[in-house]
C-alpha cells in the first residue's frame, strides 16, 4: 500500500511486445529523471525485446512481468494473488509504450490474459498509449476500431509518427519520441500539484570565489541535487526560485533562475528573494572561506612562495535560520564521518526544519554522482534513510518530507 502522506506521482509504464520496446529503457530514464516513482510491467513478449534487468537498472523497482508465475519466473515479484489490484490502486497513471496492435485490441475488449492487461482493466487512472507497429496493421480497419473505442473512453492516444519502420517500410507506425510521451505523462499528471501555492526558494551548485580577474577558489559541487530538487518542485506545482553557482547543467523547466558566482552574490539573491518563499532549501556548496583581498589584476608568477589570505564567508543558511519566521527551512550535510552527530548538530546550529546527511568520500554517491544515498534528519523524530537512487527519485523523498512539514505549518 502507498504510505501515507506520500504524495510523489506514481506511474505504471507498460510494455508491449514490439521492437519499438528498446526505448521504453528511456522513457523510464526520463520519468525517473522527473521525479516520479516508475513499475514497469511488462508482458511475456516485451522480455523478448528488451530484458527486465535493463528496466530494473532504470527505475530502481522491481519489474513485474506475468501474471501467474509465482516460482516458476524468478524475475517476477508476485507477492500475492492480487497485487495487479494493488498495484492498480497505488499508482496514478498508466502509460503504455510501446502499445503493440494486440495490446491495444486486448484493451478495447476488456480482455486479461495476463498481468498488464487484468491490472489495466482494475485501475481507474488516465491511461496514455503510445502505439507502434508496421503501417499495414496500423491502418487496420480493426486496429483503426480499437483505436476509436479507446479515445471514445478517454484514452489519450501518443503518436505514432510517420518514419521508417524497423519492418523496412515507411510510413505511420513509429513509436513516438520518448520525450514526446514523457511530456505527455507530465501533462497529465500536473493536475495533481501537492506544493501548489507554494513558493520553494533553493541554492545549488557551488560558488567561486576570486583570486583575481581569471582564478577562483570553488568546489566539486555539479549541482544536480539542488536542479534535481528545484524540478519535482515545479513539476508538483510549486513556484520555484533556484539560484545556482555556476554549473554545466540545464536549467529544470518552468523554474525561475538566479544565476550568481560568489557566496556573497548567493547569500543576497537569497534574501532579496526570501520574503516571497514559504520554503527555503539550502543545496548549495557555498565556499566557508574566499580570498580577502583578490586582485584586480591577473597574478603573474614568480619562484617564490605564494600565500592567498582567506577570510570567512557568511553563512547563508545561518542567517535565514535567524529570521525563518514560519518558513521551512532545510540544510544540506556532507561529512566524511559522525554522520547523524554533525547533521543533528547542524539542524541546531542554523535552526533547520530537517538536514539532509550524506556520507562523501563513497564511490557513486554524492557531489558529481547521478546517484545519491541520503539520511533525512528532522527535528524530534527518528531519521528516515533513503537508500541509494537516482538524484531524482531523492529529490521526490526530499519534498514528500517538506509537503507534509507544510501540512503541519498550515494547520
Ligand atoms: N551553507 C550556507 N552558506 C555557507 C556555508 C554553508 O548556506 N557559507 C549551507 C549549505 O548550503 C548546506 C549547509 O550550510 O545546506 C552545510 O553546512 P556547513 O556547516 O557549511 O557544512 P560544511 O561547510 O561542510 O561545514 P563544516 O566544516 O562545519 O562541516
Amino acid at each position: 500500500m502507498r504510505p501515507e502522506g506520500d504524495r510523489t506521482p506514481r506511474v505504471i509504464l507498460g510494455i508491449g511486445g514490439g521492437i519499438a520496446a528498446y526505448k521504453s529503457a528511456e522513457l523510464a530514464r526520463l520519468l525517473v529523471q522527473r521525479g516520479y516513482r516508475v513499475q514497469p510491467v511488462m508482458t511475456a513478449a516485451a522480455t523478448q525485446f528488451i530484458t527486465p534487468l535493463a528496466l530494473a537498472s532504470l527505475t530502481h523497482t522491481k519489474v513485474i512481468t506475468n501474471l501467474f508465475a509465482g516460482q516458476a519466473d524468478p524475475s517476477s515479484v508476485l507477492s500475492s494473488a492480487i497485487e495487479h489490484i494493488d498495484v492498480a490502486l497505488e499508482n496514478d497513471l498508466l502509460v503504455v509504450a510501446p502499445a503493440t496492435a494486440d495490446l491495444l485490441a486486448q484493451f478495447a475488449h476488456g480482455l486479461a490474459g495476463d498481468f498488464l492487461t487484468t491490472m489495466h482493466l482494475a485501475f481507474t487512472g488516465p491511461v496514455l498509449l503510445a502505439p507502434a507497429m508496421n503501417t499495414n496493421m496500423w491502418n487496420h480497419a480493426a486496429t483503426q476500431a480499437n483505436l476509436k473505442l479507446l479515445r471514445e473512453r478517454g484514452y489519450s492516444i501518443v503518436g505514432p509518427d510517420a518514419g521508417d519502420l524497423a519492418c523496412g517500410m515507411v510510413g505511420a507506425g513509429r513509436l513516438a519520441e520518448p520525450l514526446e510521451i514523457a511530456d505527455a505523462v507530465t501533462a497529465q499528471l500536473q493536475g495533481r500539484g501537492d506544493l501548489a501555492g507554494e513558493t520553494i526558494l533553493i541554492t545549488a551548485g557551488p560558488t567561486q570565489e576570486a583570486i583575481d580577474p581569471v582564478r577562483t577558489i570553488t568546489n566539486r559541487s555539479s549541482g544536480k541535487m539542488g536542479y534535481a530538487i528545484a524540478a519535482n518542485a515545479a513539476l508538483r506545482g510549486a513556484k520555484v526560485i533556484l539560484v545556482s553557482g555556476p554549473v554545466a547543467i540545464a536549467a529544470p523547466p518552468k523554474v525561475e533562475m538566479v544565476r550568481v558566482e560568489s557566496a556573497e552574490e548567493m547569500k543576497n539573491a537569497v534574501l532579496g528573494r526570501l520574503e516571497a518563499a514559504s520554503v527555503f532549501i539550502s543545496v548549495a556548496a557555498v565556499a566557508d572561506y574566499r580570498p580577502s583581498k583578490p586582485a584586480n589584476r591577473k597574478l603573474k608568477k614568480t619562484s617564490a612562495l605564494l600565500s592567498i589570505e582567506l577570510e570567512p564567508t557568511s553563512d547563508i543558511l545561518a542567517e535565514v535560520g535567524k529570521i525563518k519566521g514560519s518558513r521551512v527551512v532545510i540544510g544540506f550535510a556532507a561529512e566524511t564521518e559522525n554522520l547523524l552527530a554533525e547533521a543533528r548538530r547542524k539542524l541546531e546550529a542554523k535552526n533547520c526544519d530537517m538536514v539532509v546527511a550524506n556520507l562523501v568520500g563513497q564511490s557513486g554517491t554524492g557531489f558529481e554522482s547521478d546517484e545519491n544515498e541520503v539520511l533525512l534528519v528532522r527535528r524530534g523524530g527518528d531519521p528516515v534513510a533513503i537508500a541509494k537512487a537516482a538524484k531524482a527519485t531523492i529529490a521526490a523523498a526530499i519534498l514528500d518530507q517538506i509537503a507534509n512539514l507544510r501540512l503541519s505549518a498550515r494547520r
